[in-house]
């Protein structure tokens, strides 16, 4: 048997977003007028800027201290790009910042697959990328998250977008049990976008583990599909897995055969040297031909 490319490298990007640099296990981001430093596990090579490029850096993410800011460096901003606005935030709880711009290509795939009135689940939703520009394009998205402040944080940047007016579910949920509830409401959905952390906890307190509960999680979303399903993406990152697995749990989950499944590795490219790119995270995605 000969050799087939199935695995395909998508380069994620946002307006007024740079990878600037990446090494020593952290990597150097402009987001929007501030420039910040952050661990990055996958970096293991060595720095293409000098010392200096770095040292200008307005904010750093330490793991044991949290964001250490330059004065003057702010907070929050916001970051404008595709019609819509997302508040930028260094908290002190987390080394993210709001948005994750190597999920671009996903959401090029959430426009194209959008049909008016289709309704889109998006577990794991965070704060809320993937599902304005669901309802951006005419989804009728539920996003779904355990944690309440990245659920207030996404309806923040749906008023900041402008979107004020769509029909967005906002729920605040441990995932798997809301798609048990769905199941048993009779819902029905023609999207399901799944971005699962390798580790996390409903708003009860109640452990997640991607290793232990994807597979269930990914059987009961079969249940949800209406007879014409649209869309369906998995995400994963920080785990023992590769895209080729996520691609063969899709293709149990929707039963298709796996060769009508895009497998792949998200990954951003870096401001210098051209070329080189970050890995992030590897995904399946299937849409509706
Ligand atoms: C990396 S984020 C997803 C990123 C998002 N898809 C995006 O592109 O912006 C993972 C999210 O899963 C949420 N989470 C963790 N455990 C959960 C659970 N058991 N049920 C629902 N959401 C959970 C976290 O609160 C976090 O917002």
């Amino acid at each position: 048997m000969s050799d087939t490319p199935v695995i395909r490298t998508a380069l994620g990007g946002f307006p007024g977003y740079e990878l600037l640099d990446s090494g020593h296990r952290r990597k150097l981001e402009r987001v929007g007028a501030v420039t910040i430093i952050r661990g990055e596990p996958k970096a293991w090579w060595e720095p293409a800027l000098p010392p200096a490029e770095w040292n200008r850096a307005q904010a750093a993410h330490d793991e044991d201290s949290g964001w250490n800011l330059r004065p003057g460096c702010p907070r929050e901003w916001s970051l404008r790009g595709n019609g819509l606005t997302f508040l930028t935030r260094l908290s002190d709880s987390s080394k993210h910042w709001g948005l994750f711009p190597e999920q671009s290509p996903h959401w090029q795939a959430i426009r194209q697959a959008a049909a008016p009135g289709a309704r889109l689940l998006n577990l794991f939703g965070y704060t809320g990328a993937a599902t304005l520009v669901a309802a951006q394009a005419g989804w009728r998205p539920t996003h779904v998250d355990a944690s309440r402040p990245a659920v207030a944080w996404a309806r923040e940047n749906q008023q900041a977008s402008g979107l004020s007016d769509r029909p967005i579910r906002w729920i605040v949920e441990d995932a798997l049990r809301y798609v048990r509830r769905e199941i048993k409401r009779g819902s029905r959905y023609e999207g399901i976008l799944l971005d699962p952390p390798a580790f996390g906890r409903g708003p009860d307190g109640r452990v997640w583990k991607v290793e232990r509960q994807l597979p269930e999680l990914l059987d009961l979303c079969r249940q949800l599909f209406s007879e014409r399903p649209r869309l369906m993406i998995l995400t994963t990152y920080n785990i023992e897995a590769s895209s080729l697995m996520l691609r063969n749990l899709l293709a149990d989950s929707l039963r298709v055969p796996a060769d009508t499944i895009e497998a792949g590795e998200l990954a951003l490219p870096h401001a210098a040297p051209p070329g080189r790119l970050l890995p992030l995270s590897i995904y399946a995605r299937w849409s509706a031909p």
